[in-house]
């Protein structure tokens, strides 16, 4: 290749990566998320009318089983990527599950993206879900946008939404839109950044149509004054106190995840949609250098290169598969190129790839950093590989959480023995379960371990409809799972009753508690012992 080829391929490449935007949304149940999205979606042309979101997930209903379990308990339990293209942006939406009990699935999705948008129902607040998600992002210290939707509604004076994201996320809440007026008199919003009003109306759901009038100028200004009509002090008054109180929008702070820029809309009635898509593109990051054991990897100076986030199997129940989600970092992917997978030091030709948009696969000829890759898993990824024609690093991060429930499982037919085994090995490399063995008792009843009890019923209903077994599942006294690190001696809990010593799947030692009291007991007692709730920071036994 000749020198000005290599230029032109690496100017193409940091073209490509620059107008990524890969994101997820964050919230609680019923805050609006997949209406959100699926305006989203709207603007950004990849579906003609609202209600397909919602129409794919009927569909999928009706192809598995397993699915059927969200129908029934109206959530959704599997993640998906959305992608579009809009202005000039191409556009990864990583589908976050928002229900309180859900796996890890949820959290490892979040270090896939690059961003998050934070969506708030404006009479809710901040809920509990939205907390413990927001909580991962601010791990990750990736921007945060925050979406208060609902403004038709009379909600929380938007003052007080402020505050409580301040108070209860520790993070500086900054309006980019101010909203004028909430309920049926939400009329539109004033773009403090670009001084200029928005004003709303004929907004329709199932569509993108809303009319929107702009009248530039400073709030104090006569034709924004005359705008507002009787509005005017009020949202005059609005702003000269969030002037007053400094809550000024920062690019580097909102970059660093200190600061969130604030929008208000309706995801139903469209109002205020656009104007935070457009807002949102603008500022959000595009795909940056991403940590890995050989430093950081850029982006654009490096080969392909990406890491598997999110496995899931049968998803499609004619064909038994299994497909790993690769989040490209860096390089351009090319079908049919090969790469190294980093854990096996195996070589791999990447043929049979796929792009996932939600559901439907399309053949994938190229991909760039921030993109999502399916590729079809003859079982040999597990969360957290690198995939790399870059070279022998492996990327830092996937979090496992430590799991919350345990129960014992065993098959109600012993001839189904073998099934319960590979349908269990399969959901726990999925990372669907965190799987655990008695230590020395060879062949009894593994206990699995769970966030909530919904990923209980999911592991039920999948080994009943993809494995043919029927599983009976005990719950065990124990509520807290921690990893030793260092002064374990098994024999200090051969005859405790509050601590029970299992093994992961990688053979390390790890304490089951009955509750987090005991932490402090075991502390006391053991001074030498040093714990750990995450497995990662824990080296595999040989
Ligand atoms: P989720 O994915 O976050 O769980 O929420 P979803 O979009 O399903 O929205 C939950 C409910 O809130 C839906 O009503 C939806 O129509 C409504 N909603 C979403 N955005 C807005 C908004 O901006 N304003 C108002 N007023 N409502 C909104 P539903 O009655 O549960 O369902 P549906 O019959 O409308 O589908």
């Amino acid at each position: 290749m000749t020198a000005s080829n290599d230029t032109e391929v690496a100017g193409s490449l940091a073209r490509e990566v620059a107008r990524r935007r890969t994101f997820a949304i964050i919230s609680h149940p019923d805050a609006g998320k997949t209406t959100l999205t699926e305006k989203l979606l709207l603007y950004g042309g990849a579906v003609r009318e609202a209600g397909a979101v919602r129409a794919q997930k009927a569909s999928r209903h009706a192809t598995s089983d397993w699915l059927e379990l969200e129908k029934q308990r109206g959530i959704s339990v599997s993640s998906s990527v959305m992608h579009f293209e809009t202005a000039g942006y191409r556009v990864n939406i990583l589908d976050t599950p928002g229900h309180k009990d859900f796996s890890e699935d949820t959290y490892r999705t979040l270090v896939a993206a690059d961003s998050a948008v934070m969506l708030i129902d404006a009479a809710k607040g901040v809920e509990v879900q939205t907390r413990k998600l927001f909580e991962v992002c601010r791990m990750r210290r990736i921007p945060i946008f925050t979406f208060v939707n609902k403004m038709d509604r009379l909600g929380r004076d938007p003052f007080e939404l402020m505050s409580e994201i301040e108070e209860v996320l520790g993070i500086d809440a900054v309006p980019v839109n101010w909203p004028v007026g909430q309920g049926s008199d939400f009329l539109g919003v004033y773009d403090r950044i670009r001084e200029r009003l928005l004003s709303f109306s004929g907004g329709h759901h199932g569509t993108r149509r809303v009319d929107q009038a702009e009248v530039k100028g400073a709030v104090d200004s006569p034709a924004v004054r005359e705008a507002l009509g009787i509005r005017a002090d009020e949202i005059g008054e609005a702003l000269e106190l969030l002037d007053g109180a400094g809550a000024a929008f920062d690019n580097e702070l909102m970059l660093s995840g200190d600061q969130t820029p604030m929008f208000f809309g309706s995801a139903l009635t469209n109002f205020g949609v656009s104007p935070f898509l457009d807002r949102f593109l603008e500022l959000a990051p595009s795909p940056g250098a991403r940590e890995s054991d050989a430093g950081p990897i850029d982006p654009i100076g490096n080969g392909f290169s990406g890491f598997v986030f999110k496995i899931q199997a049968n998803m499609d129940p004619d064909h038994r598969d299994r497909v790993a989600f690769l989040r490209v970092c860096s390089g351009r992917f090319v079908k049919d190129a090969s790469a190294i997978h980093v854990r096996t030091e195996k070589k791999l030709r990447l043929s049979k790839s796929t792009l996932v948009q939600a559901r439907d696969r399309e053949s994938l000829e190229e991909a760039y950093p921030g993109d999502v890759v399916g590729l079809f898993d003859p079982g040999i990824f597990r969360i957290g590989d690198t995939v790399s024609e870059a070279g022998s690093f492996s990327f830092a991060g996937i979090p496992t959480f430590p799991p919350e429930m345990f129960g014992r499982v065993e098959v109600a037919e012993v001839m189904r023995r073998k099934s319960l085994e590979k349908g269990l090995d399969q959901l726990a490399q999925e990372g669907a379960v965190q799987l655990f063995f008695e230590q020395g008792a060879g062949s009894s009843a593994p206990i699995i371990g769970a966030m909530g009890q919904l990923q209980f019923d999911v592991l039920q209903h999948r080994m009943e409809s993809e494995y043919k077994v029927k599983l009976r599942l005990t719950l065990l006294p124990h509520k807290v799972a921690r990893w030793p690190v260092s002064g374990f001696d098994v024999d200090d809990f051969r005859f405790s009753d509050a601590v029970k010593v299992v093994e992961d799947r990688e053979g390390r030692p790890v304490l089951l508690l009955k509750s987090p009291w005991y932490l402090e007991r075991i502390a006391e007692k053991h001074p030498d012992l040093v714990l750990s709730d995450a497995p990662d920071r824990v080296s595999a036994r040989d």
